[in-house]
């Protein structure tokens, strides 16, 4: 199991100048910033991340993670979607068409939706959609049989960002913690109404990709070990190098044999076997 965590570590990653193309805010505080990076020549996959230097400084303080919401490979530009609620993200949100930034990328592993699938859960928290909207992108292109069932839950109506899931043609389901908008509770239990529906012609979810607050995805490894079903979950825990140097982004993993292994999100991660994952 951690060989298996582990044997992404020999990816490589590039350090480079990218370009601010467009600045949007979608709702209040909440922004998808495009940058062209034109000596970025690969690719990403839905799940990996890029850091960021969020500050003007020469030497600066530490580069922030966010999640890769889409990526253009013809026109090298990637968007981000984030939420301005620190120094890093409001200094971001003031960048403005044509400034450059300093990114380290491509950071990270993907999900691995099972080739054997056939109707799978997205389950979405805050900006934690970022990286589900960009597999739900993903696997439309690429598996157009899969069927997914996307729940996207948030504090309130401004935090769903819909304006994102229309755009990328996403019919989602919604819950809101304060009940402005869709399910008035906890997107996970959308998930239980999703999973024990009755469907004719339909088949059974099988699969569950998530990514969001820890409670959350705590309460979604509930549900799926509960269900026994198979599922991925996006960790977002605090990094610093994003590149496994500092060990400030451990997180705890159960192998098969009950053993623990401590293993580096940014490295391991941040996609991690949903029932292994010990929050
Ligand atoms: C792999 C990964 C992918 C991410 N993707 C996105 C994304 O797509 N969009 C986005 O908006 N954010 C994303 N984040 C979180 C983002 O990195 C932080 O919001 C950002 O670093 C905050 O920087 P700041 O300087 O603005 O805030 P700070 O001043 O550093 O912190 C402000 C507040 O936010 C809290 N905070 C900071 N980082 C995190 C975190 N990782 N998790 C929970 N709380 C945090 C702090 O505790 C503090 O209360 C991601 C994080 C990781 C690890
Ligand atoms: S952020 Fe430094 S090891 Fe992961």
């Amino acid at each position: 199991m951690q060989d298996a965590l582990i044997s992404g570590a020999a990816r490589r990653y590039f350090h480079l100048g990218c370009y601010v193309e467009k600045q949007r805010e979608f709702a209040r505080g909440h922004f998808v910033i495009s940058l062209r990076c034109p000596e970025y020549d690969g690719e990403f996959l839905p799940g990996q991340f890029v850091n960021l230097k969020c500050d003007d400084t020469p030497y600066g303080r530490l580069y922030r993670p966010f999640s890769v919401l889409e990526f253009d490979i013809e026109a090298r530009t990637m968007h981000i979607y984030y939420h301005a609620i620190g120094s890093g993200t409001i200094w971001l949100a003031a960048r403005k068409k044509g400034e450059a930034l300093k990114v380290l990328l491509p950071l990270g592993n993907s999900f691995t939706v099972p080739d054997k699938a056939q109707r799978i859960a997205l389950v979405a928290g805050g900006v934690g959609v970022a990286p589900l909207i960009f597999l739900a992108r993903f696997l439309r292109q690429n598996r157009p049989d899969l069927v997914f069932d996307f729940l996207m839950g948030a504090r309130n109506f401004d935090s769903l960002c819909i304006p994102l899931l229309q755009d990328a043609a996403i019919d989602a389901k919604f819950a809101t913690d304060d009940g402005s908008h869709g399910h008035a509770g906890l997107v996970t239990e959308l998930l239980t109404d999703v999973i024990s529906e009755k469907r004719s012609n339909s088949p059974k979810t099988d699969y569950i990709a998530c990514c969001g607050p820890t409670p959350m995805m705590a309460a979604v490894q509930r549900v799926a070990l509960k269900l026994g079903l198979r599922g991925e979950a996006s960790l977002e825990e605090r990094m610093a190098c994003g590149i496994g140097a500092c060990f400030g982004c451990v997180a705890t993993i159960e192998n098969d044999d009950g053993s623990i292994s401590r293993v580096t999100t940014c490295r391991s991660g941040p996609v991690l076997p949903i029932e292994k994952i010990r929050f």
